[in-house]
């Protein structure tokens, strides 16, 4: 398991690297929570439509871009077993950006994995959204946010949102992503189980159980989050945290609500799964307070990450 990334404060998202002229560029692609992910129901398409709150959390990877002179795009991971072809949203993002601006480069693209996949926390997807921002970035901003997310929502549902950042209001798939105002700064607790859980698969699960419970769905904690939110009503945040994926994920993996446990013992002022799982996370009053509880976690079978929320100044910043 990769190092955890626990910032000390200073967070900048693109830095120019020393000795390098512009045909290079660093980003750090942070990870997101969902404080909720309501599921409304299936499309057409076979996606569902959701009602979610997503925030910025300061664990990330780190992005190197690099422009060469031979052609081609080819992408290197520090993690073996991630595919560095167009299976990789990474590369699918370069390939998408370059045939869209026409530009006539070839690319160097490092991926320093820090963010486990298959948690719940959009590592994937961030990765496409920190290249996106960054070749807009090598290459002089020849793009508008409005070319970018049309990009970046073809990638996922989840890669628009990283383009935005912060904390934000996300609907249909997920791809219409609302800018909110900064939800205040909580100390974060994030725990990584052993085992992985495919999106398609929490779904599909979700699905079958509500064939059989028929419960009725709806937006209301994402509503009143919301509106909370807009009101700097941060208090009220840890009450209202909300996960439907949560309840097939629990089901299949127990270990999930055990994690939840754990971190309420330790002084967590709310917890849930994030997105699709199969991590955890826990909000605290503070960062330093996080960084404590994660110490009293070294006795568990997981990788434990502690950090905070971040506003979107500091999810997007660029030195
Ligand atoms: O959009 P993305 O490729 O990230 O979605 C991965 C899978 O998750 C989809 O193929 C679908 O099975 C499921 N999904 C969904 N509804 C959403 C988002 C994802 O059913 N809103």
């Amino acid at each position: 398991m990769p190092a955890p990334s626990f910032d000390n404060g200073h967070l900048p998202s693109y830095t120019y690297l020393m000795n390098s002229s512009a045909a290079t560029r660093a980003i750090r692609s942070y990870a997101k929570i969902n404080l909720t992910l309501e599921v409304l129901g299936t499309r057409p398409d076979g996606y569902h439509n959701i009602e979610s709150v997503m925030q910025s959390v300061s664990l990330y990877d780190e992005i190197t871009l690099r422009r060469v002179p031979r052609p081609g795009i080819s992408l290197t991971c520090n993690v073996p077993g991630i595919p560095t072809d167009i299976r990789n949203l990474a590369f699918r993002a370069s390939a998408l950006y370059t045939d869209r601006t026409k530009v006539e480069t070839g690319l160097e693209i490092h991926l320093n994995k820090n963010i486990p996949s298959q948690a719940g926390l959009g590592g994937g997807s961030s990765d496409a959204a920190g290249v996106l921002r960054g070749l807009n970035s090598l290459m002089d901003s020849p793009l508008e946010m409005s070319e970018l997310l049309k990009i970046a929502s073809e990638i996922g549902s989840d890669v628009p949102f990283f383009l935005i950042g912060g904390t934000a209001h996300s609907s249909g798939r997920g791809e219409v992503v609302n800018p909110l105002p900064d939800a205040g700064r909580f100390g974060l607790v994030i725990i990584k189980p052993p085992f992985g859980i495919k999106t398609p698969w929490a779904y599909r699960r979700f699905d079958e159980i509500q064939k059989e419970t028929k419960a009725a769905q709806s937006g209301e904690a994402t509503a009143a989050l919301v509106k909370c939110i807009w009101e700097q009503n941060i208090y009220c945040i840890p009450g209202l945290l909300k996960n439907n994926l949560e309840a097939p994920a629990t089901e299949a993996h127990p270990e999930i609500t055990l994690c939840k446990e754990r971190l309420k013992e330790l002084g967590a002022l709310g917890t849930l799964m994030c997105g699709s799982g199969s991590a955890v996370f826990g909000l605290f009053t503070t960062p330093e307070a996080a960084h404590k509880a994660s110490e009293d976690l070294a006795d568990i079978p997981a990788a434990v990450f502690a950090g905070r929320t971040l506003t979107r100044k500091e999810a997007l910043e660029e030195d």
